[in-house]
């Protein structure tokens, strides 16, 4: 896809009215420096950046003495996630973070013990495997719906939770968010939105081992997890040993790796831990976004709820059947444009290299923001503006350059199949039932931490479709 086919293309029919600018967090006319950049980051790590990174694509940098470069030239991003990706590796600021809930698992782990990983893994994600998982989808979003039922609002970031964590919860393990599942979601959201915040002593360490003991109640509070998680493995081991499929715990436990020898228990575990930590607040993230969207563009909620009451959520039997919702899933790429989730990737060169004629040594950081590049002015045409036409007419956005909400090259998210028709059945099944507005006028602005959360709850008001048709 070039830079032509990105711009904006708008029917007719709505080229009259303006489109929606959505609300983003306030752009600083000028750089932000060390403790200025510091103190922003540790509120809302998109809230330091300046009109600059919008204009430019590679910036070179030096923050609190560790010297980086802000990458946004698709070229640039091609290179490091994908041809020169060998000389580079996730930053130990994310091990510090995610380590307590992903442990060893696939999202952390580098060089020939990541490959071996993947290749188990990547049969659970090929499209013909998340078919088998859309009636778990499906059950998720009646479930969603029938908790709305006889609400006339509700806090949707809080349903969306819930929603995604029991979608992943089936899909992995065949069960819902009730019972266990419910104890698990408290521990994962305490987690991700506490302890996951990014803190001064992250900022400051320069190795692994920097402020260990500032990691304790990380490491506290993922025990309390990685034991639920067990637990929850080992009674479906208990109660099916001789289960034939269905979920993605099956295909873990049929995975073997290149000596024909099954995953160790600890790694099920831990490969369990990180599907779930990386697959719901994500795409409870998405869900958010985009409802919040169509409530503030009304006109863009009707003609999506015609699409999907005319193929209904519970008619979905493949993957080929979301065709009948294109409009949907534009709407959920171009919330993926504004919003992207995961806002912010970061490597840390292991070796010499150079980017777009940017010399790159051994520990610099290179910073790669889908939030930046999303909304980049050189790269979009109205990159501030709500407008998911722009994504009709493309069948396949992934590997587009100016686009990377699941990342790109070899370490492209390995779930986003799997979240791509989970929100659309779970936004679909909201839709077909409900019409949704917020319930006050005041703006959700966007705040990064370890996703990209609104910096309130607001509720949102529902009305039965039915009680608006004719
Ligand atoms: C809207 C939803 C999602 C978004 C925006 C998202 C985004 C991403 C991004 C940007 C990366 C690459 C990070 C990097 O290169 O530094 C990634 C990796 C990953 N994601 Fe997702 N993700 C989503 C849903 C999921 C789901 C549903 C699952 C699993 C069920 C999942 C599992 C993973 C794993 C295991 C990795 C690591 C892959 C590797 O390193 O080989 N994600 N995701």
């Amino acid at each position: 896809m070039d830079a032509q086919v990105l711009a904006a293309e708008k029917p007719d029919a709505l080229a009259a009215s303006a489109p929606l600018i959505p609300p983003a967090p306030k752009v600083h006319a000028k750089d932000l420096k060390n403790l200025g950049a510091a103190w922003a980051m540790m509120r809302n790590m998109i809230g330091a950046w300046s009109e600059s990174g919008f204009d430019t694509l590679m910036i070179p940098y030096r923050f609190l003495g560790q010297p980086g470069l802000v990458v946004s030239d698709p070229a640039g991003v091609r290179h490091v996630l994908g041809a020169g990706a060998a000389r580079y590796r996730r930053p130990y600021q994310m091990s510090r973070i995610l380590r307590p809930i992903v442990g060893d698992g696939l999202l952390l782990t580098d060089g020939e013990t990541w490959r071996r990983q993947r290749k188990a893994l990547a049969p659970a994600f090929t499209p013909k495997a998340v078919e088998t998982l859309l009636p778990h989808f499906i059950a998720a979003g009646q479930a969603l719906t029938d908790g709305l039922a006889d609400h006339d609002r509700a806090n949707l970031s809080e349903t969306f939770h819930r929603a995604t964590l029991d979608a992943v919860l089936r899909a992995l393990f065949s069960r819902s968010a009730l019972g266990e599942g419910a104890h698990l979601a408290q521990i994962a959201r305490d987690y991700l939105q506490g302890r996951a915040n990014v803190n001064l002593f992250d900022l400051l360490a320069r190795g692994p081992d920097d402020f260990g003991f500032a990691e304790r109640p990380r490491r506290i509070q993922g025990a309390r997890w990685m034991a639920a998680v067990g637990a929850l493995i080992d009674e479906r081991k208990t109660a099916e040993p001789q289960r034939q499929g269905g979920d993605l715990l099956d295909s873990l436990l049929a995975a073997r790796d290149e000596d024909g020898q099954a995953l160790p228990d600890i790694e099920v575990r831990d490969q369990c831990g990180t599907m779930l930590a990386a697959g719901f607040e994500t795409t409870s993230r998405l869900l958010f976004w985009a409802a919040y969207l169509l409530a503030l563009d009304p006109k863009t909620q009707t003609r999506i709820r015609a699409e999907i009451l005319a193929f209904p959520p519970d008619k979905i039997r493949t993957l080929d059947d979301l065709s009948a919702w294109p409009l949907t899933r534009s709407v959920l790429l171009e919330t993926l444009r504004l919003y992207p989730p995961a806002p912010t990737m970061s490597r840390e060169a292991i070796a010499e290299d150079e980017v777009q004629g940017h010399r790159v040594s051994p520990g610099d950081v290179i910073t790669i923001s889908p939030w930046l590049i999303h909304r980049h002015r050189k790269l979009w045409d109205q990159p501030t503006a709500f407008l998911p036409e722009r994504f009709l007419n493309h069948s396949s956005p992934w590997g587009v350059d100016a686009f990377i909400p699941f990342g790109a090259g070899a370490r492209i998210c390995i779930g986003a199949s799997f979240a791509m028709a989970e929100s659309q059945i779970l936004l679909g099944s909201l839709l077909s039932q409900f019409k949704v507005a917020m319930a006050d006028d005041r703006p959700v602005v966007p705040v990064a931490k370890i996703s990209l959360g609104p910096d309130r709850e607001p509720d949102f008001t529902l009305t039965p479709i039915t009680q608006t048709r004719p």
